[in-house]
């Protein structure tokens, strides 16, 4: 915390306790309270540090008092006066500095303020347009600036642990060329090259791999990205992530020293990571969660019940089984006795997700169920499938049957679903990687292959003979940090062949022509004496939400945007001159 050196006070208004009876101090801070005794005023003063209760007596105190009776909450004051004990029985053991007043002998009004239009207090229900609007009250308040206190701690240890390991800072351009991330650029006109456009960095990738070239061989930044994207709870339009690169490393290398960072990182949340984390490979997490970023808090695993209904009678699994498909279920804990219409609600999910639809078997007792689908079970299946899942009387079944990925990946969403239902309990931090993600994905929208994380990932080398013929059965060097179901942080070994380079760049899409166009740069890069390299980008502001116990990267973010990516405060994006156009060649229609 800071002190009172080089300022116009004496002593911060969180500090002044006992120890300091009898001293006269000065204090400068906001008026978060004031009240009238009828005769005696107390006002509470605040600072960043806490808050202080002053006392005006109309005999001790003169001018002062007259003073207090005319300030306002949130008005700019400056108090001197004599630290005293509270009079027996109105001390407050809540604060800090309960136990102690300040007597008021002079008071200074330093500036005056409007009436707030929300409370400087914590836990306000104002809607957060509001907040957003106002954010420099909304930052005033207690909860808002530990979050911001938090954030900056959370970035000092970052820094402390990355440079005790030898990685060194350095800035990247703002004002750059697209980096494919898989988002949408945002765009900035240039004056001076009529119809050219910088993109601003979705993030440092490939500027962080040039200095792997250049030797700089321990890179960190805390580097702000930019991404053009609909934005959720956990997504804004720029964010920061603490962005690291390393050279020499195997992947283990790259996991083991983010193990050691993050260990140091999560003492400020007074918590003891125990490492080394666990690791779960991709698909170990789509077949257990139905997610490449589960919380395994939440238990309620996947299980295949392709076997049990190897000989199903019933026509949707049976299909689903000749086509090549699985049948997986969750079981529902406690859910048994959910209503109809709350299952149908359930089903409609499973439909938005992608599901055909949505099976279910509630087991009302030891040997009733109730369910539109079990008289086309035999009662060998019955017994199989309450024994792969654990069922006790009381439980909901529920079940997909399709194509593998499209059962995990719509279980993954009812599990979820049905944790928050069931209100399961998700304390502590669940922290593992997820490792060995594919390196291609289809894009049936635009009909080709596109790389999983990036295209400057090294696939695995056991593969690379398959790049042309196979590609999605190309392994690759990539993990993701997992915290409590949200990815905080994602990276890969990058390929340091410049061919190589070429010929993934070819697989998703672009001829050798577009390839030289677009990352000439990088393949020139590569092609002298790039050493094997790889890391990884965390996002602090993810990070920082969980610490923080916060719902929204909004909440741990100094002036966040709103859902339509604007800033209520300044009033961005906003429109501009026509001459402002005219600089820089652009018409709008
Ligand atoms: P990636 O795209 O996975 O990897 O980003 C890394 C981490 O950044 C966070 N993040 C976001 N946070 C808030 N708002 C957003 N819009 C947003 N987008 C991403 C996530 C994510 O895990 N260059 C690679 C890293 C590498 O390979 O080293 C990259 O950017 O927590
Ligand atoms: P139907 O015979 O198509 O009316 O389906 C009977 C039940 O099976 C309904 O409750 C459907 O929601 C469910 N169902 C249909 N398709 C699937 C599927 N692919 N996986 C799981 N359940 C399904």
């Amino acid at each position: 915390m800071f002190d009172a050196r080089y300022s116009i006070r004496t002593h911060i208004a969180g500090a002044i306790t006992a120890d300091s009876i009898g001293e006269t101090v000065t204090v400068a801070g906001w008026v978060a309270k004031r009240r009238d005794h009828g005769g005696l005023i107390f006002i509470d003063l605040r600072d960043r540090s806490g808050i202080v209760q002053c006392t005006f007596d109309p005999d001790a105190s003169g001018a002062a008092f007259v003073t207090a009776e005319r300030v306002r909450p949130e008005w700019v004051v400056k108090l001197t006066g004599v630290v005293r004990r509270r009079p027996e029985g109105t001390e407050n053991p809540n604060m800090p500095t309960g136990e102690v007043e300040i007597e008021i002998a002079e008071a200074e009004v330093l500036n005056a303020s409007e009436t707030p239009p929300f409370e400087i207090e914590p836990g306000i229900d104002t809607d957060e347009v509001t907040r957003m609007r106002y954010r420099y009250l909304d930052i005033r308040r207690p909860e808002v600036l530990y979050a911001l206190s938090l954030r900056d701690r959370v970035v000092q240890r970052f820094r402390r642990a990355l440079e005790s390991y030898g990685f060194m800072e350095v800035e990247t351009p703002i004002l750059g060329k697209s980096t494919p991330e898989g988002a949408r650029d945002f765009i900035v006109p240039s004056r001076m090259s009529p119809g050219a456009f910088y993109a601003l960095p979705q993030s440092p990738q490939l500027f962080k791999q040039l200095f792997m070239v250049a030797g700089v061989e321990r890179y960190y930044q805390i580097a702000r990205c930019f991404r053009d994207e609909d934005l959720r709870a956990d997504r804004q339009p720029e964010f920061t992530q603490v962005d690291i690169e390393m050279s020499f490393v195997t992947e283990d290398d790259v996991l083991a020293m983010m193990e050691a960072v993050m260990h140091e990182v999560m003492k400020e949340a007074a918590v003891d990571l125990p490492v080394p984390l666990r690791r779960l490979t991709y698909a170990e997490a789509m077949d257990r969660y139905g997610s490449d970023r589960p919380d395994t808090r939440l238990g309620m695993e996947l299980q295949d019940l392709s076997r049990v209904f190897a000989d199903s009678g019933f026509k949707v699994f049976a299909g689903a089984l000749a086509s090549g498909g699985v049948i997986k279920g969750i079981n529902a804990k406690g859910a048994g006795d959910w209503s109809r219409g709350r299952i149908d609600a359930l089903n409609q999910v499973a439909l938005d997700a992608g599901a055909k639809g949505l099976a279910w078997v509630a087991f009302t007792s030891e040997d009733e169920v109730r369910s539109p689908i079990a008289k086309f079970f035999s009662d060998d299946e019955m017994a199989a499938l309450r024994e792969v899942l654990g069922v006790e009387p009381g439980d909901l079944v529920l079940m997909v049957a399709d194509a593998r990925a499209v059962a995990e990946e719509v279980l993954g969403v009812i599990r979820l679903k049905m944790a928050d239902e069931l209100g399961i309990e998700r304390s502590g931090f669940d922290v593992l990687w997820v490792v060995d993600f594919p390196m291609f994905k289809y894009d049936a929208d635009e009909e080709r292959y596109a790389a999983n994380h990036h295209p400057f990932t090294m696939p695995r080398e056991e593969d690379i003979e398959r790049l042309e013929s196979e590609p999605l059965s190309l392994g690759s060097y990539s993990y993701d940090l997992i915290m409590n179901g949200y990815e905080i942080g994602g990276g890969t070994l990058r390929i340091h062949n410049a061919d190589l380079q070429l010929r993934v760049l070819e697989r998703i899409g672009l001829t050798e022509e577009e390839a030289r166009r677009q990352f000439g740069f990088l393949l020139e890069a590569l092609s002298f004496g790039a050493p094997p390299h790889g890391g990884i980008a965390l996002g602090l502001d993810r990070l920082v939400m969980l610490l923080a116990g916060a719902s929204s990267i909004r909440d741990v973010i100094a002036f966040p945007k709103t859902s339509s990516g604007a800033d209520p405060l300044t009033g961005a994006p906003d429109a501009v001159s026509a001459r402002q156009l005219r600089e820089v060649h652009l018409k709008t229609d």
